[in-house]
């Protein structure tokens, strides 16, 4: 039986789930040793639920104020929230600078490491000047605080320099992944109206210098608010150029003066917007503040991943284009002044132990990865990390999706020496950092569990009405308390917000932030979380809307009709599986049309939403109101018996879908 991750009309999680969970027995408890040495202990807990805005507060003091808030948090405008009110702050001053003033200009920020083998080590002082001389050419730009700029580039050090030149600046970054296509980012930046795209002239991917800037150049071409396209130089790609409006990295940001004073902007100064797909409609644009924001990531990632900064050597192998690299690759880590790995990429290139590889050179302590990464590494072998001394590891950190115990016991075990704790971490582009976690030095966990949520924060598991559930229920999560790094809105769509986040549930005490997610307590009133309730699916840690893929599938001209499933993968977490019905007239010339079709998916969003299968199909499984019975269709991608079908429009459609399965794609 399948565990299935996957969203549900029939609730957030089968009977078969629940049963599994509940046998889980095996705990990990933190060593004396390392709770001895821990960061975090019981009297984080105790402090939070003492009282909840102090314990903030006393969170707000890892950073640097210039002025000191009057309120710590503003909720009477709910679910609007200000946090840290009346404060002021520059964001890159306290990932930078502040360090550099206290002595340690010198300690590396970034081990840099290039997918060809080329490296760059970036000290704190490296990084003042660097971002001082980007923040110097946006001004020459012309760009002024509070505009957009669009970042479109892969994993090299011009994006964290991008990111930190905007938050010094007071500009809004909006980080668009590298693997989105030219219309995606079109749609971004178009809905942000940036005045600037900073990207490169290609990216480095599986040995392959692959084009990057000829996307920008499809996505800007009628961009009104577009001034100016900054290309770094990576690659030596050739590049199609427009005069009035490109400028080469090189040629501007390598002329600047390296010095920049930065000024303090509102705790709630917008930081930065990023894009995630909802169920219907164009991808939402997160947005995320300054003051709270900057306080969660710090204080997660101190306490969550144990961060000793003289020590430790921090790698998070998320891209700077997802929230987590937001979070964990740029602003924790570097407001807690840690020394990270950053690599540019693939796992497997130029062999299958590159990972590992660099956990040795840099003597890795802290690695974070998804549960995708880490079922590729399981399915590639164990023999490959067991060559190489991963014996600098001490914590192991997964996101994404759930984890399923397996992965997390070969994690522990192949990758952490069977001594390493794991931490599995919930949270979202919404959250803005992590939510529920276990502690390293305090946590008891079990594989699979992301245990519990975090001092400071407060989630539940309610039923269909709001009720919360009982120790072995479940149910939907939700978040009945605001938290600092919350969301702030969704980009110029206050309603959305509204509706997509607050509406499902409400209480008494106060509005109620639905996260979409299903989730139980074990008999021990650890959480498990159980993925998607709705039309989002996940594939490798990527948030995908069904919808998004139907409407991409519809675009194309020989598709009349489309359903798109998430199924269970055993690698990928969920595959995107699509129905589509054919336009009257076109023959199903099989394989060609349907790789016609993967590509078009590929083309519109992004190669990670180019679905696994395609099955062109006579009929979709209908209710009689019309509405498309997506469990049955789920029933069919994951290859199990059918379910109820009483309540469809025609019986025997499924029968007709199920025989012309017999053909794989
Ligand atoms: C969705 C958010 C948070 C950074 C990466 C994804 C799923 C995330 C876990 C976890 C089970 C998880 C949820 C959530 N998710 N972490 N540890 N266990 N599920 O950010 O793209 O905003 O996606 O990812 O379904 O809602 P995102």
């Amino acid at each position: 039986m399948t565990q299935q991750s996957g969203a549900a009309e029939s609730g957030p999680s089968s009977a078969a789930t629940l049963d599994n969970l509940l046998e889980e027995s095996r705990t990990f408890s933190p060593s004396e040793e390392f709770a001895r040495a821990a960061n975090a202990t019981q009297a984080l807990y105790d402090e939070a639920a003492a009282d909840r805005e102090a314990f903030w507060a006393n969170q707000a003091d890892r950073l640097h104020w210039e002025t000191r808030w009057s309120q710590v948090l503003d909720w009477s405008d709910a679910p609007f929230a200000k946090w840290f009110v009346g404060g002021r702050l520059n964001v890159a001053y306290n990932c930078i600078d502040r360090h550099v003033e206290a002595g340690h200009g010198e300690q590396v920020a970034i081990h840099w490491e290039g997918e060809p083998g080329d490296t760059r080590t970036i000290t704190y002082a490296d990084l003042q000047r660097e971002v001082s001389k980007t923040a110097n050419a946006l001004i020459s730009l012309g760009l002024q605080t509070g505009d957009r700029v669009a970042i479109y580039l892969p994993m090299i050090p011009e994006a964290v320099f991008s990111m930190l030149a905007c938050a010094r600046l007071g500009l809004t970054h909006s980080v668009v992944f590298g693997g989105f296509s030219a219309e995606a980012l079109r749609t971004r930046i178009d809905d942000a109206q940036a005045a600037l795209v900073i990207t490169s002239d290609g990216q480095n991917r599986r040995g392959k210098a692959l084009g990057l800037k000829e996307n920008v150049d499809i996505a800007v071409r009628d961009a009104d608010s577009v001034r100016n396209v900054l290309v770094v130089r990576r690659t030596g790609n050739d590049v199609e150029w427009n005069a009035d409006r490109d400028v080469w990295w090189h040629e501007l940001v390598d002329t600047q003066s390296e010095e920049h004073t930065p000024e303090a902007f509102d705790a709630e100064h917008p930081l930065f917007i990023l894009y995630t797909s909802g169920t219907t409609g164009n991808p939402k644009g997160i947005l995320h503040t300054s003051g709270g924001y900057l306080t969660q990531a710090a204080y997660t990632h101190h306490n969550v991943f144990d961060l000793k900064p003289d020590t430790d050597v921090y790698w998070c192998g998320a891209d700077v284009g997802w929230v987590t690299g937001h979070s964990y690759i740029v602003y924790g880590p570097l407001a807690n002044r840690a020394t990270s790995v950053m690599y540019e990429g693939t796992p497997n290139t130029p062999h299958e132990g590159r990972w590992w590889e660099i956990v040795q050179r840099y003597r890795v302590s802290i690695l974070y990865t998804a549960p995708t990464t880490i079922r590729t590494f399981m399915k590639w072998g164990n023999e490959i990390p067991a060559r190489y001394d991963l014996s600098s590891l001490r914590v192991l950190g997964s996101v994404g999706e759930p984890i399923n115990p397996e992965a997390w016991m070969w994690y522990r075990e192949h990758i952490g020496s069977s001594t390493t704790p794991v931490v599995d971490t919930w949270w979202q582009t919404e959250t803005g950092g992590i939510m529920i976690s276990p502690l390293p030095g305090v946590t008891a966990t079990k594989p699979g569990s992301a245990m519990g949520t975090l001092p400071g924060i407060s989630a539940k598991i309610v039923d269909e009405n709001g009720a919360e559930v009982g120790w072995g229920g479940g149910g939907y999560l939700v978040l009945d308390q605001p938290w600092p790094g919350m969301l702030r809105g969704i980009w110029g769509d206050e309603q959305r917000y509204r509706d997509t986040y607050w509406s499902r549930f409400s209480s008494e005490a106060g509005p109620i932030y639905f996260a979409g997610d299903g989730a139980k307590y074990d008999s021990d009133g650890a959480i498990w979380l159980l993925g998607r309730v709705d039309d989002v699916m996940n594939v490798s840690g990527h948030r995908i809307s069904t919808t998004e893929v139907e409407s991409a599938l519809v675009s194309h001209p020989s598709v009349a009709e489309a359903a798109v499933v998430g199924a269970a993968d055993p690698t990928t977490g969920q595959g995107i599986v699509a129905f589509v019905i054919l336009r009257g007239g076109e023959a199903d010339d099989g394989d060609a049309l349907v790789k016609q079709l993967r590509d078009h998916v590929s083309k519109e969003i992004g190669p990670i939403a180019k679905p696994r299968q395609i099955l062109v199909v006579p009929e979709l499984p209908k209710t009689r109101s019309g509405k498309i019975m997506r469990r049955l269709l789920r029933d069919v991608a994951e290859n199990r018996e059918l379910g109820d079908v009483t309540t469809l429009q025609d019986s025997s459609v499924m029968k007709l879908i199920s025989s012309g399965l017999a053909k794989p794609t």
